[in-house]
This record gives structure tokens, C-alpha cells and sequence, in this order.
């Protein structure tokens, strides 16, 4: 693996993540040649994450107590993990899911992304892997020349998966349940963290995701109410 290139904070608006992390400009930008180094890999985190966020949460921050306290315990776990095996770099692994919940336009998506943008400077290695409940049921659909549980292994496998929006939409169909289901509990079985954003009421949880998605999620997320007015209105697109 080759050292990544020294990168520009302003260009990826890192100073308030690096900030939030007790990390400066200085120690990201250290030159060690070492490709393994916390700073490298933070480097080649933030170059990553650049190119999985979409350009309207390009700037976005984690902006809560309780994300920043998920991401400092995945953090710490993928630390211990490297010293007990003796790895070159601390990778995320296993660990607790986060549920975001909350009205539409308080910022759900946004800080998602700044909790994958934070992520990266941290020098953990994290892998993520982000979708829409929307698309992923529409991905999903048995279709012509297209292996669907390929697909499904993917997202379910994933390291860090974000499902952004889950219970979206109407009813449930056998479909949209059946994969809710599925994606769930294999994340659930094998604590796999997820990030899980969503406007549904908490105690509508069970009627819009299914009893045994939402018994799973209560057990395997920390859960964050954010509240506040929808920003999008009177915003200028
Ligand atoms: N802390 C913040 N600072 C600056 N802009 C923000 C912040 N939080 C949200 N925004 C902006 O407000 C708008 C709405 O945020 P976002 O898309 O995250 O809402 P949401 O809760 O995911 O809504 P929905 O439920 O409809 O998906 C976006 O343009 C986003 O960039
Ligand atoms: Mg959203």
C-alpha cells in the first residue's frame, strides 16, 4: 500500500471534525512514509469518504454528543482489537448500531454523514457502505440477469452500512418486510454497526418496520431524538 498524498483540509472542510476528534491539521498531515500510520489512513479515509458523500452533505459534521460517543466507542473497540492481534491498522469491526429518529428536515442525513466524515480522521479504518431503504427495496426486486442476493450479501455484510430513511413510504409490502427483515437480523446476529435514519414516531416503530425489525433495532442501536425545525424551508435550493 502506498502513502497517501498530504491533502488540503480546506478543500474537504475538515477543520471542524478534526476539531471534534483532538486532532490537528499538522498531526493529519504527518509525513511518516509509513502507509500503516494513523495519519495515512486517515488521509486515505477522508479521500474515501469525499467520494461516498453526496455533494450536499459534502461539509457535514456529526454535530451531536451521542454520535460523537458511537464513533469514539467504535473507534476504541477497532484500537483494542489491533493491539490484542497485533494488526497493522485499526479496522471497525463489531460493535453498537445507531438509530436517528426525527421529523423531516432536522438534519437526520446530514449528520449520518458527518458521523462518516468524522469517522475518517479519526486513523480507524472503516468501511462504509450507504443506501436508501428506497433504493435498496427497488435493488432487491427479483429482476431479469440480476443476482439479487449478491446484492442483498453486500449491504447485509457490509462493515458500517448507513440505511438512510428506513420506514419511508407506505404500508409494508411482503417485499419491502421481507428484506427489512432479513437485513436486520443478520446485522443484528453478527453486530455489524449500522447507522439507521428514520422519520418514523418511536412508537410506531413496530407497525412500520415489523415487530421483529423494530424489537431488534431497540436491542441493537443506541437511539437519538433530534428535534427542531425542518431546515429546508425558507432555504433557497
Ligand atoms: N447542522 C446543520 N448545519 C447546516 N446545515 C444542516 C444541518 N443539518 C441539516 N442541514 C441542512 O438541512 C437540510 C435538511 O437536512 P437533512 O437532509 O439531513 O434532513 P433529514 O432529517 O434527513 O430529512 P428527511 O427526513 O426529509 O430525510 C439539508 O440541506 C442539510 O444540508
Ligand atoms: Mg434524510
Amino acid at each position: 500500500m502506498e502513502p497517501t498524498p498530504l491533502i488540503n483540509p480546506e478543500q474537504y472542510d475538515l477543520a471542524p471534525l478534526l476539531a471534534a476528534q483532538n486532532r490537528t491539521i499538522e498531526w493529519l498531515n504527518t509525513d511518516d512514509g509509513d502507509p500503516f500510520s494513523p495519519p495515512n489512513v486517515a488521509r486515505r479515509s477522508i479521500l474515501q469518504a469525499a467520494n461516498i458523500v453526496p455533494l450536499r452533505y459534502r461539509a457535514a459534521t456529526a454535530d451531536h454528543p451521542e454520535i460523537r460517543q458511537w464513533i469514539n466507542t467504535l473507534t476504541a473497540e477497532a484500537r483494542a482489537t489491533q493491539k490484542k492481534r497485533n494488526s497493522p491498522v485499526a479496522s471497525v469491526g463489531h460493535g453498537p448500531s445507531l438509530l436517528l429518529l426525527g421529523p423531516v428536515g432536522v438534519g437526520k442525513t446530514y449528520r449520518s454523514y458527518g458521523a462518516l466524515r468524522e469517522m475518517a480522521v479519526t486513523g480507524v479504518a472503516a468501511r462504509w457502505t450507504v443506501v436508501t431503504a428506497a433504493d435498496l427495496y427497488a435493488q432487491l426486486q427479483p429482476r431479469y440477469g440480476v443476482d439479487s442476493e449478491t446484492e442483498f450479501q453486500r449491504y447485509a455484510k457490509a462493515s458500517v452500512l448507513l440505511i438512510d430513511d428506513l420506514g419511508a413510504g407506505g404500508k409494508l409490502s411482503e417485499h419491502t418486510e421481507t428484506v427489512n427483515f432479513r437485513l436486520i437480523n443478520y446485522r443484528y446476529d453478527h453486530q455489524l454497526p449500522t447507522l439507521i435514519t428514520s422519520n418514523v414516531l418511536p412508537k410506531e416503530l413496530g407497525a412500520r418496520m415489523g415487530d421483529r425489525v423494530a424489537s431488534r433495532l431497540v436491542e441493537m442501536c443506541d437511539r437519538i431524538n433530534i428535534t427542531g425545525p425542518d431546515r429546508r424551508r425558507g432555504v433557497a435550493a
